[in-house]
Parts: structure tokens; sequence; C-alpha cells
């Protein structure tokens, strides 16, 4: 779809009715995120999710979706002490929990973990820039790169993800101009969230994009259930949204 420049959607998931709606409205990659620790447990961070609980929701969603790519995240503190932990605990992911790719949050120091992983036949998705599961670190749930050193830096994180053989890259919340560029400079395809329109294909929280979050939803987001008459054509709205380009508008980049 990258080398035909045909757009990719992408949801996050966590239950088995709107895998199958989604499945059958052709999204194309299903992320069962660690976004659940918020949108489904009402924690204020993605922190506290476990292993357990991915799979759990992983395994709820592959049974509603045959046809797209279901991908896992692997939650804070299963992936960040050895590659060979990390190896334990996506083996799980794939094999109880029925997920094709695991997603890692961070950029070049992950390489090593990804490449132990990509060699060990467990697909890999690296996810850049906001990355949730650092709140603590960034300050709070902030765009990023938006200097020319921290821009400079989430590049090369970007390239050595792909070098070290990540098959899909989440850029969250960055200037426009930084998306369209690690989206040239890499040969994996990239998914953005708030981060323009330039990317391979886009990416958006569930809860978000149906407007079911209670709290404040970010500024990349958008409501596509407001104006269909149900969830499940809201889904086929966004399907089309992101396949005609009309998603994201200026409002939802950076
Ligand atoms: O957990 C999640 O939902 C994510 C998306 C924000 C990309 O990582």
């Amino acid at each position: 779809m990258k080398r035909g420049a045909e757009p990719i959607s992408c949801l996050t998931v966590y239950d088995y009715s709107f895998a199958s709606m989604m499945d059958a409205a052709g999204v194309e990659v299903l992320l069962v995120g660690d976004s659940l620790g918020m949108v489904i447990q009402g924690n204020s961070t993605t922190l506290p999710v476990t292993v357990d609980d991915v799979i759990y929701h992983t395994r709820c969603v592959a049974k509603g979706a045959p046809s797209a790519l279901i991908m896992a995240d692997m939650p804070f503190g299963s992936f960040q002490k050895s590659p060979e932990d990390a190896f334990e605990n996506a083996s799980r992911l794939l094999g109880e929990g029925g997920a094709h790719m695991v997603k890692i949050e961070g950029g070049s120091l992950m390489a090593e973990t990804v490449e132990f992983l990509v060699a060990r036949g467990i697909p890999v998705c690296g996810h850049i820039g906001l990355t949730p599961q650092s709140v603590n670190q960034l300050g709070g749930f902030k765009a990023q790169g938006r200097d020319a050193d921290e821009a400079q830096a989430l590049q090369q994180d970007a390239i050595h993800l792909c070098e070290a053989g990540a098959s899909l890259l989440i850029l969250e919340a960055m200037p426009r101009a930084l998306g369209r560029s690690i989206t040239e400079s890499v040969s994996a395809p990239t998914l953005g969230i708030g981060a323009g329109p330039d990317t391979d294909g886009q990416v958006l929280v569930l809860y978000d994009a149906l407007g079911l979050y209670p709290r404040k939803s970010p500024k990349f987001s958008k409501n596509f259930l407001d104006g269909s008459v149900s969830a499940s054509q809201a889904i086929k709205n966004f399907v089309s949204a992101v396949r005609n380009r009309e998603f994201p508008a200026p409002e939802h980049y950076f």
C-alpha cells in the first residue's frame, strides 16, 4: 500500500463486536493499544496495563477479525528490561493472544530489541514521537519534535528502528513537516496520529473516533459518530476519509 500510495487505516480496538465492524469496514490494521488502560479501565495513564490485560483483549479482537492485521501493544515494563524479556512477553501476545505483530514504544534505544524479536519471527511496529508510556518523562501528553534538535533525533530514531527490521512505524503528535520527512526517509509504512496528512496511513483511538471517551480528547482526533447514523457507519466514514485523504484536516495537526 505504501508503494502504491494507498492510505492505510488503523483503529485501536479492544473487543469482538467492534473488531467485527472494523474488519467488515476494511480497516487494514487493528491495534489492541495499551490505551485500553485509559478508555476501558479508567486510569489516567497507560502505565498500569499488564501483558495479561493485552492478551485478554487481543483474544477478543482476534475472534472478530479474520482479515485485518492485528497488532498488540507491549505494555510498560514488558520489553525495556532486555531483548530476552521482550521476546518472552511478545511471544505470549502472538501465541496466547493471536496477534500478528507487536508494537514497542521508543526510539534508537529499542533498536536492539526490535532486531532480536524480528530475527526470531516476531514482526514489530515502532512507536515514536509522543510515547504515552513516557508521560512522566515528557511532562505530559505533549507534541514532540517541535525544535530542530528534537526533530533530528526523531528522524534518526525512525531510521534506526527500520534498519533493525521494524515493519511499521507509528508517528504520534509531531509537526506535519517531520511526519512527512520521516515517511519519505524509511521504506516501512508510517501510520500517523497527529503527524499530519503525509504519512502512509492514519490511526486513531476508537473511543476518540466515536466521541465516547468522557475526558478530553486530543486535538488530532475527530468524532466520526457526529453526523453518522451508527457506530458501524462512523467506522466506514473514518476509512473513506483516510482513503480520500480528507482526514486529517489542518485543525487536526501541528
Ligand atoms: O495505545 C494506543 O492506543 C496507541 C495509539 C495512541 C497509537 O498506542
